[in-house]
């Protein structure tokens, strides 16, 4: 496994391999590694001859007040993980190699980006997009590798991709998960014993949702209502957002049907967690 941390080097590596006939899977991350990065890489190993991680840390996708300096890192297990899945390439820019100043270009994705996350992150699905984008272009792979965890991410970047004309196939994969139904984060090390204890509620919390749509409730009002009544058990935790979205537009749903996503999100001390669950319903 090799660590590049030049973008023109990176890409010159990867169109050598192309020009070679091989196919490129690329997994972007933020590092400090949990099985839901290695099930990307793992996926994308299946999948392509060679396989890129990159690891870094976004300014552009943190508000002032957001946890951009107390962010976990760990560079040298990071490496270990990513070599023990048989990754190829790390690609491990310094911030100045990513946002030579000024760096003035953003890349906006509209419509989906204004209700969940992007309500309480202003800026956030800008600064996702434009690092994307930035990294499509260094890392010219034909099969992208992005979270079902990050349901917004994973839409805006899909988006991006279809009305900008990038040529790269996007593969969205399972949230992994731990034993007790917490959606693994690089933020869950943000929680004390007691909060870790109280944060599988916000599975459970989609759980409940889920079993209402699944059993026939398609009144939405009536399932997030029963889902906030899980969560009402705890006094640690704030949401700022729980509910049943429509699957593509991710607008709130009245009623219930086709595609829809469960999502939370919710702040448990110093933490800020988000989880979702993708429901087909048919009629
Ligand atoms: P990061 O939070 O490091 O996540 C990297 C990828 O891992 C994302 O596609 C995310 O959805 C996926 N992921 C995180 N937790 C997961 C879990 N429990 N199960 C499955 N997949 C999981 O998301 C980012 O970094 C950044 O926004 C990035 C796309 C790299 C742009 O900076």
């Amino acid at each position: 496994m090799q660590i590049i941390g030049d973008k023109r080097t990176m890409r010159e590596t990867v169109m050598e391999h192309r020009r070679a006939g091989k196919t490129v899977g690329f997994v972007p991350t933020m590092g400090y590694f949990h099985q839901g990065h290695l099930s990307l890489m793992r996926a994308a190993r299946r999948e392509n001859d060679v396989v890129v991680v990159s690891i870094f840390v976004n300014p552009l996708q943190f508000g002032p007040r957001e946890d951009l300096a107390d962010y976990p890192r760990d560079l040298e297990r990071d490496c270990r993980l990513a070599e023990a899945e048989g990754v190829d390439y790390i690609f491990n820019p310094v911030v100045d190699e990513i946002y030579p100043q000024p760096f003035l270009a953003r890349v906006r994705v509209e419509g989906i980006t204004e209700g969940l996350c992007g309500a309480f992150r202003p800026g956030h699905f800008e600064g996702v997009a434009t690092v994307v984008a930035k990294l499509f272009h260094i890392i010219p792979a034909q099969r992208a590798y992005f979270g079902q965890k990050d349901a917004q991410q994973a839409r805006v970047i899909l988006k991006m991709v279809e009305d900008l004309d990038f040529d790269v196939e996007v593969r969205v994969c399972p949230t992994v998960r731990e034993p007790d139904g917490l959606a693994m984060s690089s933020r869950n090390v943000y929680l004390d014993h007691e909060q870790r204890k109280r944060a599988c509620l916000l599975y459970r919390a989609l759980e409940k949702g889920r079993l209402l749509a699944e059993g026939g409730e398609r009144d939405a009002a009536a399932v997030e209502e029963a889902m906030h009544e899980v969560l009402r058990e705890e006094p640690g935790i704030e949401v700022e957002y729980l509910g049943a979205y429509d699957g593509l537009t991710l607008r709130p749903l009245r009623e219930l049907r086709g595609e829809v996503l469960l999502a939370v999100a919710a702040r448990l001390g110093k933490a800020r967690l988000i989880d979702n669950i993708p429901l087909l319903l048919e009629d």
